[in-house]
């Protein structure tokens, strides 16, 4: 088989760039280790930047977004009992965000794939990429029980942090910056309404909680826990009670409960690989970096690289010129540490850290007053939020 762009998976870096390069009239096979069903229902990020959905609505998959999304204005923080409302567009010149879930995201664009795109094959495994550095890359694979092979112009690795893409550049060549959180979240899915028509972010002496939510009869909240927690060993009024006191607030505020559907417990932790392009491989989103969950920051990286790399591509065939896929790791790298750094700091502020001392979780406190009460500070915590622009 042979194509001009080889995609290794099906996750939102993977089908948006294939439809990107659809739309720009060059064409991609993707490669997704998995079934449809499991990408399809794989529970992860909740919440989609501005720059990420002008980037779906121009590509052509935005419609269901636009009708079912929810547009959110804002989020509140919560801390010593108080609540402190950021509103975005008042500080960002009109930005916000939207609640959309990466599940309904992947659906919209498998569905766009499968009607009008190149071939996405479902459970057909990349096993290597091989000739990065020659004109001529491929990708091993094995579909239905056979290997084959996928000839490439260039080779896409979408494939998340656990992908084999990333072992393709020598370790010679690699730099890896890392840190693991002494914890992790436990996230929820519940049927019942949010109880309240924004995020809340919790910092508690407890620890975090954050509620969210997928539409207006689902609720999505998590716990921070211990990162070695068995999601099981909670049980459904434990997870509830917990989440009462650490939102808790000095007004009549309630947490509305009900039927919990979901259990998980995901890691944090923060990645980043340097190149993020050897020879004619590119990586892409997970496969790349990861960021801490707190402030919603991974699927609206992987849409940045993507979007990145796409434009490099078409400027390549249209001026003949490589100018832009030869700073395509420095172009993503660029946007990538300040979403690491956003991402940082808003875990640090909100986490309890097991070896936190006094003054540690004073300075917490300090933080969170300081954007409560300084336009400036609260100003910063808006434009992260809402997202660093694409160019
Ligand atoms: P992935 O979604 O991981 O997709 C990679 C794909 O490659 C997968 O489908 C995988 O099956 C496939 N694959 C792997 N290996 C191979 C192989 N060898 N061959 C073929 N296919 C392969 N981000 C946000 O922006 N906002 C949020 O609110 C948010 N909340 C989150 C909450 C949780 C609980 C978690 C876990 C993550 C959250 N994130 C959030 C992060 C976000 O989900 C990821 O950053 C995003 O999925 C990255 O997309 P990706 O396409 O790069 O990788
Ligand atoms: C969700 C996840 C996040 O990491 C976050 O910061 C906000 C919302 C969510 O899954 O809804």
């Amino acid at each position: 088989m042979r194509t001009t762009v080889g995609i290794i998976g099906a996750g939102p870096a993977g089908l948006l760039l294939a439809r990107l390069l659809h739309n720009a009239g060059i064409d991609s096979v993707v490669l997704e280790s998995r079934d449809r069903a499991y990408v399809e229902h794989r529970q992860r990020a909740g919440i989609l930047e501005q720059g990420t959905i002008d980037v779906l609505r121009a590509a052509g998959a935005g419609e269901r977004m636009d009708r079912e999304g929810l547009e959110h204005d804002g989020i509140e923080l919560r801390f010593d009992r108080r609540r402190h409302r950021v509103d975005f567009p008042a500080l960002t010149g009109g930005r916000s965000v939207m609640v959309y879930a990466q599940t309904e995201v992947c659906k919209d664009l498998i569905a766009l794939q499968l009607k009008e795109g190149g071939p996405l094959l479902f459970e057909a495994e990349a096993l290597a990429v091989e000739g990065a550095e020659t004109d001529r890359p491929s990708i091993r694979f094995r579909h239905e029980g056979r290997e084959d092979v996928l000839e490439c112009d260039y080779v896409v690795g979408c494939d998340g942090f656990w992908g084999v893409a990333r072992k393709a550049i020598p370790a010679s060549l690699s730099q890896v910056f890392e840190r693991t959180y002494p914890f992790g979240w436990l996230g929820i899915l519940a049927d019942v309404p949010p109880s309240h028509d924004e995020l809340i972010y919790a910092r508690h002496d407890r620890g975090f909680a954050l509620l969210s939510m997928r539409s207006p009869s689902v609720s999505r909240l998590y716990l921070q826990v211990s990162a070695d927690t068995d999601a099981g060993t909670w049980s459904d009024e434990q997870i509830w009670d917990e989440l009462e006191r650490r939102l808790e607030t000095d007004d009549d505020w309630t947490l509305r409960r009900g039927p919990i559907t979901q259990k998980s417990v995901t890691p944090m932790r923060s990645y980043v690989h340097e190149p993020m392009r050897h020879g004619r491989l590119f990586l892409a989103g997970d496969a790349a970096h990861i960021v801490p969950p707190t402030g919603a920051k991974g699927l609206n990286l992987a849409v940045g690289d993507v979007v990145t790399f796409a434009r490099a591509l078409v400027h390549q065939k249209e001026t003949g010129s490589a100018e832009l896929l030869d700073a395509y790791s420095a172009n993503c790298l660029r946007r990538v540490w300040q979403a690491e750094r956003f991402s940082y700091d808003m875990t640090t502020m909100l986490h309890r850290d097991p070896d936190a001392t006094p003054f540690d979780l004073r300075l917490q406190l300090a933080r969170l007053d300081r954007i409560s009460s300084c336009r400036a500070a609260e100003t910063d915590l808006a434009l992260g939020y809402t997202g660093f622009p694409l160019d």
